[in-house]
């Protein structure tokens, strides 16, 4: 019958994902599907030999998939779907060699990334989580004028490092708290940001002049280290950086420096190097900086049409049609 005239095609998922995109793939016919049925990262052992023969690779942004990954798949390989908007963790050039089609997650999580960045903006220079400590500690004696004081975002300048789908959707959700001046950084200027009434400006005024800065570019060669010693010396010293971008963007020595030194008034990360932060990390003994366990995405609805979007992409990928989201390789 046609069942067995299908080419069956295998495909290794690399971790336990929301039942959505599960469902797509065990509708698909002529799809063998083996997963590491875990909520924990497949060790690199198991992806190596997960892999092995694979027509359809789903991953995270956990796992790098790099020539040893490609090698070890071997010439099956026609897709590599991540479930994830970012794609450092890919490493292109290899996979591009080998003709190998990626797909990607773009825009299904904006807004939650979005929210979650303006969630952890106002937790940062509110001081929320100090706050609730005192609350819980019984550090909190009394309604008092000079206590837990921080920045409001009324009146101010906000500079967002990188202005694409996610910097946009912040700009949008932060421009309604009265937010005065919109600058942002970049390689090129966006037409787009005129909506936002966004101030195309060198990283260096943008740095200088920002009260808030947000930064939303993607991980690159260029972008990598990026927030180091210079960049927090040049910021003003009331002035609270956020990052939901990828950790790597981020020296965090010197930003370890410019907090405790009082260069900068505050840091609100979602993101580190490396993921998990050691719990004994320098960054997490100091009460001006906040971090978070990289939940940008983490709604179950956005994370259901992540998961979704990453299977369809997959099977596009397997059968040679369109994918929903093709990464332009
Ligand atoms: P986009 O590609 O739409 O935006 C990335 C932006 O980065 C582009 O506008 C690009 O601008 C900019 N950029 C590239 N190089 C530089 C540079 N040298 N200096 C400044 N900006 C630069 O991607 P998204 O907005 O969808 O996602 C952005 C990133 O957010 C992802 O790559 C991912 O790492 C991270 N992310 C984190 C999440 C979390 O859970 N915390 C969730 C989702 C995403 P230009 O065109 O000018 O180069
Ligand atoms: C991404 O998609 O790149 C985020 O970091 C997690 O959703």
């Amino acid at each position: 019958g046609m069942k067995a005239a299908a080419k069956l095609m295998k495909v290794f998922i690399t971790r336990r994902i929301p039942q959505e995109g599960m469902k797509i793939l065990a509708a698909a016919e002529g799809c063998e599907v083996s997963q590491w049925d875990s909520d924990e990262p497949v060790p690199r052992s198991e992806l190596l030999k997960g892999v092995q023969g694979a027509h359809g690779l789903l991953c995270l942004l956990s796992d790098k998939i790099d020539q040893e990954v490609l090698d070890a798949a071997g010439p099956n390989l026609k897709v590599i779907s991540t479930m994830s908007v970012g794609f450092d963790h890919l490493v292109l050039s290899e996979i591009k060699k080998r003709g190998i089609r990626v797909g990607y997650t773009p825009d299904v999580l904006t807004d939650a990334t979005a929210e979650l960045t303006v969630a952890l903006l106002l937790a940062t220079s509110r001081r929320l989580p100090e706050g609730v400590e005192e609350v819980k500690s019984g550090g909190w004696s009394s309604w008092k004028p000079l206590w837990l004081c921080g920045y409001g975002l009324s009146g101010s300048t906000v500079g967002i490092i990188g202005l694409g789908r996610i910097g946009m959707a912040i700009a949008q959700r932060l421009l309604p708290f009265g937010v005065k001046r919109l600058l942002y950084s970049g390689r090129t200027a966006k037409s787009y940001a005129a909506e936002v009434n966004g101030e195309f400006v060198p990283l260096d005024t943008l740095t200088s002049e920002s009260d808030f800065i947000v930064v939303s570019c993607s991980l690159t060669p260029e972008t990598q280290g990026l927030c180091d010693k210079a960049f927090f010396s040049k910021m003003k010293k009331t002035a609270i950086f956020i990052n939901s971008s990828r950790g790597a963007v981020v020296n965090q020595e010197d930003l370890y420096d410019a907090l405790s030194s009082g260069q900068i008034a505050a840091a609100g990360l979602d993101v580190t190097t490396p993921e998990p932060l050691p719990t004994n990390h320098p960054l997490l003994t100091l009460k001006n900086c906040v971090v978070l366990p990289h939940i940008g995405s983490a709604t179950y609805s956005t994370r259901g049409v992540m998961s979704a979007l990453a299977a369809q992409n997959l099977l596009g990928g397997l059968q040679g049609s369109d994918m929903p989201s093709e990464l332009t390789l």
